[in-house]
């Protein structure tokens, strides 16, 4: 099957009852686009799962606060295509923001799925209030559009799969949510589309997120549990010049934070190179 490009719900859904008359599964791949070896990654792995897959490519206004890139946001479908139809991708659903959002005049009128506070109000979305309102509120029209058996999300945005995870099982979407191992650069950096921001110092420096990630992963694999010394080595690696956000410890399946690591925990950063925020995260294993 060649890669087909949808921009209508309509289609989307015409085709998709299709497949399902045929007795077929179907995965479903969110992204908003600028695709790189990390989204290829999860679209090989919805490959592996399902007969048909769906990738979306949306730029999602509602999930980007004032003042951050929704505009400047690369937009590159052409280049996406080529990417998705590597990875054995069966369709492209790129649809416009009035096609998801019709005659909206300001997005406090629309029906929002919201995530639990206390799981907000840490790492992303203690900077980007409201971010994760809009990420599961346009991950539940994507459900309700596509219907897919399952779904692929990376471990990069680690906060963002927790929070669909528990999305998924708090409202009874009939969907396996995948998660993703993080896809980096062969130096170490995580594929981001905001990368592409990156000026050519700026680059070198970004660097310096996961040299601080493994510098705690060494640290912690020779024996040092306590959090507060661990987030020390992570700052004594991190460049004078990145502007950390966070660099927070939460425990992998609860998402509280954690003064030692007991369990499996994620240790998670953001921070400023230049005018760009990037987010990496690794985790302890225990
Ligand atoms: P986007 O940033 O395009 O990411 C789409 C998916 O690709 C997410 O599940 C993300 O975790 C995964 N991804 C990105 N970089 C990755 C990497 N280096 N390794 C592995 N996976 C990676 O996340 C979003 O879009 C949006 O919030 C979305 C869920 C589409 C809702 O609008």
């Amino acid at each position: 099957m060649s890669l087909i490009v949808v921009n209508e719900i309509k289609k989307l859904r015409e085709l998709v009852r299709d497949y399902r008359k045929q007795g077929k599964t179907i995965a479903l791949v969110p992204t908003m686009g600028c695709l790189h070896n990390g989204h290829k990654s999860l679209m090989e792995k919805a490959h592996s799962v399902a007969d048909v897959t769906v990738a979306s490519v949306f730029v999602n206004p509602i999930q980007f606060c004032p003042g951050e890139d929704y505009d400047r946001y690369p937009r590159t479908l052409e280049a996406d295509k080529i990417v998705a139809e590597s990875a054995g991708l069966d369709i492209i659903f790129a649809p416009s923001v009035n096609e998801m959002y019709p005659n909206l005049q300001k997005f406090s009128d629309l029906t929002m799925v919201t995530p639990p506070y206390e799981l907000t109000d840490i790492m992303c979305g203690k900077s980007r209030v409201g971010h994760f309102d809009g990420v599961e509120t346009v991950v539940t029209k994507l459900f309700n559009i596509v219907q897919p058996d399952f779904a692929c999300f990376g471990m990069k945005d680690i906060q963002q799969l927790f929070l669909i995870k528990k999305m998924v099982a708090d409202l009874n979407f009939p969907i396996e949510i995948i998660p993703c191992p993080l896809v980096r650069e062969d130096d170490g950096l995580a594929l981001s589309s905001r990368n592409k921001y990156l000026s050519e110092t700026d680059r070198k420096l970004a660097l310096s997120l996961s040299k601080a990630l493994f510098a705690i992963r060494d640290f912690f694999k020779a024996g040092i549990t306590d959090t507060k010394k661990l987030f020390d080595t992570g700052l004594t690696n991190l460049d004078k010049n990145v502007e950390l956000e966070y660099l927070e410890f939460v425990d992998f399946d609860t998402f509280k934070p954690v003064d030692s690591v007991s369990h499996n925990t994620i240790c998670a950063m953001a921070a400023k190179v230049g005018n760009v925020r990037l987010i990496d995260n690794i985790v302890l294993e225990v």
